[in-house]
């Protein structure tokens, strides 16, 4: 089934130089990015892309490290997209994420007061709807 999801690269992505890398990968799978662009996440917009984890006591590292720079923010689209991109993704903290997986091959996996995990996908259809409308116009 064809489905759409908010993808972004977050900013140790972009600093790090990974974006070419990861979009590589991306469009290797056979998703289509059918929309992008760079901005630099205001605090107003996190709370509301976070806002399931605002009382989370990671989240003041969180918005510390979602402000820290630009990220690239994409509609990805594809065959059970929402599952798949989760899955190249990998585990949600570096140290656990396996070889293969961008977070696994690419994101560093040393003690930082966030975690710096390079990237994110919605994790539900419902989720999708919503980060897109929320990212994007
Ligand atoms: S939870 O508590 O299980 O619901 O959290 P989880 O789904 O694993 O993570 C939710 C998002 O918060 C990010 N996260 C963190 N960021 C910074 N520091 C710490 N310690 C931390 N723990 C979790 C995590 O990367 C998720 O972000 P996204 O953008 O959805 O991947």
């Amino acid at each position: 089934m064809t489905e759409r999801t908010f993808m972004m690269i977050k900013p140790d992505g972009v600093q790090r130089a990974k974006v070419g890398e990861i979009i590589r990968r991306i469009e290797a799978k056979g998703y289509r990015i059918v929309a992008m662009k760079m901005l630099t996440p205001t605090p107003e917009l996190l709370a509301q892309h976070y806002a399931e984890h605002i009382d989370k006591p990671f989240y003041p590292d969180l918005v510390t490290y979602m402000t820290s720079g630009p990220v690239v923010a994409m509609i990805g689209e594809g065959d059970e997209i929402i599952a798949g991109w989760r899955n190249m993704m990998g585990a949600t903290d570096p140290t656990q994420a396996l070889p293969g997986t961008i977070r696994g091959d690419l994101a560093r996996a040393w003690d930082t007061a966030a975690i710096m995990n390079l990237v994110h996908g919605s994790d539900s259809e419902a989720a999708a709807k919503r980060e897109i409308a929320l990212w994007f116009d």
